[in-house]
């Protein structure tokens, strides 16, 4: 969206706007105002006392004066009252909408909001009056009158979450965002047990790909790009030029578009060209492309001279917030997917969202199950009881869906952060990074036994049926199930296909990552996260697996 003069914050009373535009001071050098002060101060009374003696028509529009000098000031966080943004004529040209103004809108539960507003309450004591806790039921209130406003505040640029998160963390995340605006990028630094990963994402972050290639090979002269026949047409050249302004002496190959290049014989290929035009070990090879070009130039990375160096560049969503991190690369085997491969941490990942803008529509939308997934298994991952991704997701889904930014950068963040945090804690999948195959195991065998679906359109059926399962089991109740149904549905992800159960079946018995003949399903517990499971018999899938089957009566 550009650089920016001004950030807004708006959003429900209890979210911590005027606590966390205070804070935010310290990081951005920029002062801090709040509307609500402002208009106290006007009229020597507090908002309460002001709505009670002029009404609430006069705080609206003296709210409405102030808010708009507000916005004359360059370099300012304004926090603005719970019902600021609900006045349509704020969101005008000249106000909220004027070029150069940041407004973000912060989200927490009312059940957060109404136990904030108490503990305020307590801590100012009884002269604080707050007409909200009044009556008898305060939460009931809140709610009503939060989803009343909700589709207000969902007219922000991005929605964040204000859930278990401490104002020292929400103000740093939010000067994180504004530097993006400007132009930074967000980085991620993943630390493994096989080496480390410096990831950066931003819209325009691949302009400075030769900076940063440079930066971690100083001495490194060749660059050799790995790309696909439907990207390379579009972005290598680009990348190809911004690798020969830093010094290299840069070359593409572009291999067949799609999973059948994953292959001991595309790797041939490009084992012949690169071996065939002098490749060194001090080389870089520049994956650009798809999960399927990202997995098969990373083996060759591993395995080429025993090793060079790799940069993954990811164009596709699922790549961007899934198998551009966490090292592992691999090609097909006729015996299964992903059956040869090695694990080589890239040192360097640059994630450009203006690179997703040329995906094919469906590929696109496909991609969003696996940005579901991370939310679903968030409160499991380590510090992922920070922020709630899910009520992220649903607030800005039309946004994310349009690639808008800052939206679509920030989410794309807060995944690869989360991968991030999986992978540093488990690299080899001992542990909880089998978490990340929610959905995934019925998932697979559904892909695999139809051949009509993308690899997200099954794993959205896929977590479909695992909530099915969740329930089946007793692991969650039915509206945990309905939550992540509900959040699958807003990226248009299929809800059922026609399947062969039997098919599907067998292809769930060949599924490589049984453990002791058995298979492990990752489900959903109720409040978020996931748990394994090893106990599921075969009718309880074959029931979940019926709910996402367009050919049973109650699929
Ligand atoms: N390594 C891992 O951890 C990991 C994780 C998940 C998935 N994967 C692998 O990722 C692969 C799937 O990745 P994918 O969905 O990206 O498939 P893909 O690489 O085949 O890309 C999908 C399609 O979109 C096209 N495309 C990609 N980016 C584009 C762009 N910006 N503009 C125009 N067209 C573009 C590709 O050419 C292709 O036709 C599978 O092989 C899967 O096994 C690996």
């Amino acid at each position: 969206m550009g650089s920016i003069d001004r950030i807004v914050l708006i959003g429900f009373s209890g979210t911590g706007k005027t606590s966390v535009a205070r804070r935010l001071v310290a990081r951005l050098g920029w002062p801090a105002a709040d509307s609500d002060a402002e208009i106290e101060r006007h009229w020597g009374a507090t908002i309460p006392a002001i709505f009670r003696d002029q009404g609430e028509s006069a705080f609206r529009s003296s709210e409405r004066t102030i808010l708009k000098q507000l916005l004359t000031r360059d370099r300012v966080v304004i926090a603005t009252g719970g019902g600021a943004a609900v006045d349509p004529e704020v969101w005008g040209r000249e106000m909220l909408g004027s070029a150069g103004t940041l407004v973000l809108s912060l989200d927490a539960s009312p059940e957060t909001i109404l136990a904030r507003l108490q503990r305020q309450a307590t801590d100012e004591g009884a002269a604080l009056e707050r007409p909200l806790l009044m009556g008898a039921d305060p939460l009931l209130r809140i709610q009503d009158l939060k989803s009343a406003r909700q589709s207000v505040y969902d007219k922000s640029h991005l929605t964040i979450s204000a859930e278990r998160v401490s104002v020292d963390e929400l103000a740093e995340e939010i000067a994180d965002i504004s530097r993006m605006c400007g132009g930074e990028s967000l980085s991620v630094r993943l630390d493994a047990a096989s080496g480390a990963s410096e990831i950066r994402v931003g819209l325009g972050a691949s302009s400075r790909i030769g900076d940063w290639v440079r930066h971690r090979w100083p001495a490194a002269q060749r660059a050799w790009i790995v790309t696909d026949a439907n990207v390379g047409p579009l972005h290598a050249n680009a990348i190809e030029n911004r690798l020969c302004e830093s010094g290299f002496q840069a070359k593409t190959y572009a291999v067949a578009a799609g999973e059948g290049s994953k292959s001991l014989d595309t790797a041939g290929e490009l084992y012949d060209w690169l071996l065939g035009s002098g490749v060194e070990r001090g080389d870089v090879i520049v994956a650009l492309g798809g999960g399927v070009v990202g997995d098969l130039a990373g083996f060759v990375a591993a395995t080429v001279l025993r090793g060079v160096g790799l940069v993954q560049v990811p164009t596709s969503l699922l790549a961007a917030v899934d198998s551009s991190v966490g090292g592992k690369t691999g090609i097909n085997h006729a015996a299964g997917k992903n059956l040869i491969g090695a694990f080589l941490q890239p040192p360097l990942v640059v994630v450009d969202t203006g690179l997703l803008r040329t995906m094919p529509a469906r590929e696109f939308r496909s991609g969003w199950a696996e940005v579901v997934k991370h939310a679903v298994i968030q409160r499991s991952t380590p510090g992922g009881e920070r922020g709630d991704l899910a009520e992220v997701l649903a607030r800005n889904a039309e946004r994310l869906l349009a690639l808008d930014e800052p939206a679509t950068s920030y989410v794309v963040w807060r995944n690869i952060a989360l991968k991030a945090a999986v992978v540093a804690a488990d690299e080899r999948e001992t542990g909880i990074r089998a978490f990340l195959n929610f959905g995934h195991t019925l998932g697979h065998a559904i892909e695999a036994a139809d051949y009509h679906l993308l690899h997200g359109e099954a794993v959205a059926l896929g977590m479909r049926a695992a909530s099915a399962l969740g329930v089946l089991c007793g692991a969650c109740g039915c509206s945990e199930a309905d939550r992540i149904s509900r959040l699958i549905d807003r990226f248009d992800l299929p809800s059922s296909a026609a399947l062969q159960e039997a098919r599907v079946m067998t292809r769930l018995g060949s599924d490589k990552k049984r453990v002791g003949g058995r298979q492990r399903y990752v489900l959903p517990v109720d409040g978020g996260g996931v748990v394994i499971r090893g106990d599921v018999t075969e009718d309880a899938v074959k029931k979940a697996l019926a709910s996402v089957n367009a050919t049973t009566p109650s699929g």
